[in-house]
């Protein structure tokens, strides 16, 4: 059912949108240099059909092995070229990043709120840049550490004995933090419960089909995007009220100026919480997922993780004490379990930007306002970057990465600012894990969905329960 919209909704873009790309064709001169190489499709549907009845790393692997690093396609409703390697990565986000902006689809900046920083290029983007990498910062998230403990623990206490979606406790997981990270921890019950209630409906309808009718997800989710814009409102007029500055990402917000001495207004600060919400929610909550999933699948390692956390855990009077800033810096091979998981499970495929102007790459013409694709995925599972690629091996980050090669977080000016944020998390909520618990995966093993981002089949069930004289003094803290 999602699928036959999806297509629809493809073929009516396309439909509106070819006219408009065919008229740009003609207005430009192509004697110079030559589009790359590649297959358009069909007329109006392109490849779209193709893209979303396969895998979509298939579907690029195919095309990179018959055309080379940089080819063209048309998917909904764009033309399109593809770049798998590093240095056209590279070429796109770093150094020449002005001459292509962001693009999203118009429904889902409604969404998310046309202010939030990612839409954005220049000056704008980089006030509202500056304000979110500062508060991400690694001097910044030292003293969340306690906090982000404390959500990580009630979280899998609340998940003993059950057998869960792995995935669903890690969106939990994900949300909570997030919310910490944006309004510290005074946030009003009253206030959350209406944030979640409305962001759990806003997040459902972001990837319908954008249709604007009563009853429809999408129309559920517009109206729901109203409410939560209010209850953000009434957040920002209590904070102000009270005239004291918290040093969280709502705080900066309302605190800053522009040169001009120009506050954000309420709509700015609104899409930027609901954007950074979005941001960091899914993206860290699939990540998650797939580490339990690869620590489950190699006990060996497993057990040399549990070793590094339980020296940890020692130190800590096990586990009475909370764990430091310090400790989490020091957790050297599940640092690399992360990044590998990063790695393998790469759960941002790739990113869009738009040609600005007709750019000339290796003697290739990108034409203006063609969609580019840097593909992550694809650099990251190319065996000439990361030997035995389809292998799980932390190890292989003994060694640096060879440059531009390793893109989980992005790069250049777009560049995720929230991925310190992100390992932080996984850090603590791996050492309680592996000290703490056992769990077992439940169900079909090896399947993948896309919901958009990789997770294992149905969210990995999984049940969790205490290890024998697991969870003891902090455990009954946190409850
Ligand atoms: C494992 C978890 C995460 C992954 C894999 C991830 C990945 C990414 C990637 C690839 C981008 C760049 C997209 C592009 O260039 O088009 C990005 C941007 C962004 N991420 Fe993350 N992210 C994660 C977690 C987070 C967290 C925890 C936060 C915030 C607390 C966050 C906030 C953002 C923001 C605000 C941007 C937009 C930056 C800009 O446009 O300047 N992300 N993320």
């Amino acid at each position: 059912m999602g699928m036959a919209f999806g297509i629809l909704y493809a073929f009516l873009l396309l439909v509106l949108s070819t006219s408009l790309c065919l008229r740009r064709r003609k207005r430009r001169s192509e004697d110079k240099y030559k589009v790359p190489p590649g297959s358009m499709g069909w007329p109006y549907v392109g490849e779209t059909l193709q893209l979303y009845s396969e895998d979509p790393s298939v579907f690029f692997a195919t095309r990179q092995k018959r055309y080379g690093e940089i080819f063209k396609t048309h998917v909904l409703g764009c033309p399109c070229v593809i770049l798998a390697s590093p240095e056209a990565a590279r070429f796109v986000l770093v150094t020449q990043a002005h001459l292509f902006k962001p693009t999203y689809p118009r429904s889902k900046e409604r969404m998310i709120g046309p202010w939030a920083l990612f839409f954005h290029h220049g000056s704008y983007h980089m006030r509202l840049r500056k304000l979110v990498q500062g508060l991400l910062s690694p001097n910044a998230l030292h003293g969340l550490v306690p906090d982000i403990e404390r959500i990580v623990i009630s979280m899998l206490e609340s998940w003993v004995g059950l057998e869960a979606r792995t995935f669903h406790a890690m969106e939990k997981l994900s949300f909570d933090v997030g919310v910490l990270t944006i309004f510290g921890d005074r946030l009003e019950e009253r206030h959350k419960v209406e944030l979640k209630k409305n962001y759990l409906i806003v997040d459902k309808g972001y990837n319908s089909f954008p249709m604007y009718l009563p009853g429809i997800p999408y129309h559920k989710a517009i109206v729901a995007r109203k409410r939560l814009h209010g209850v953000l409102s009434e957040i920002m007029n209590e904070r102000r009220k009270k005239g004291v500055r918290e040093n969280d990402l709502l705080g900066c917000l309302i605190d800053s100026k522009d040169d001009s001495g120009e506050h954000l207004n309420d709509d700015q600060i609104a899409d930027n919480i609901i954007g950074v919400l979005f941001a960091a929610q899914h993206t860290t909550a699939s990540v998650m997922t797939w580490v339990l999933k690869f620590l489950h699948d190699e006990p060996k390692l497993l057990e040399s993780v549990r070793a590094e956390q339980t020296a940890i855990q020692e130190t800590n009077e096990f586990g009475s004490r909370p764990l430091t800033w310090a400790q989490t810096k020091s957790m050297s091979l599940t640092h690399k379990v992360i990044l590998e998981s990063l790695r393998m499970a790469s759960v941002i495929s790739f990113t869009f930007r738009e040609a600005v102007a007709d750019v000339e790459y290796k003697g290739y013409l990108i034409p203006k306002g063609w969609k580019v694709m840097p593909l992550f995925r694809n650099i990251h599972h190319n065996p000439d970057f990361f030997h035995e690629p389809k292998m799980f091996d932390p190890s292989r980050f003994e060694v640096a990465p060879k440059p531009n090669t390793f893109l989980p977080f992005g790069n250049g000016v777009h560049a995720c600012p929230g991925n310190e944020m992100a390992k932080l998390e996984m850090l603590i909520l791996i050492h309680h894990l592996v000290t703490k618990y056992r769990w077992e995966t439940l169900g079909h093993q090896g399947e993948i969905e896309y919901c958009p981002f990789h997770v294992p089949k149905h969210g990995l069930p999984a049940r969790l329960r205490r290890a024998s004289g697991g969870c003891v003094a902090r455990c009954k803290q946190s409850s």
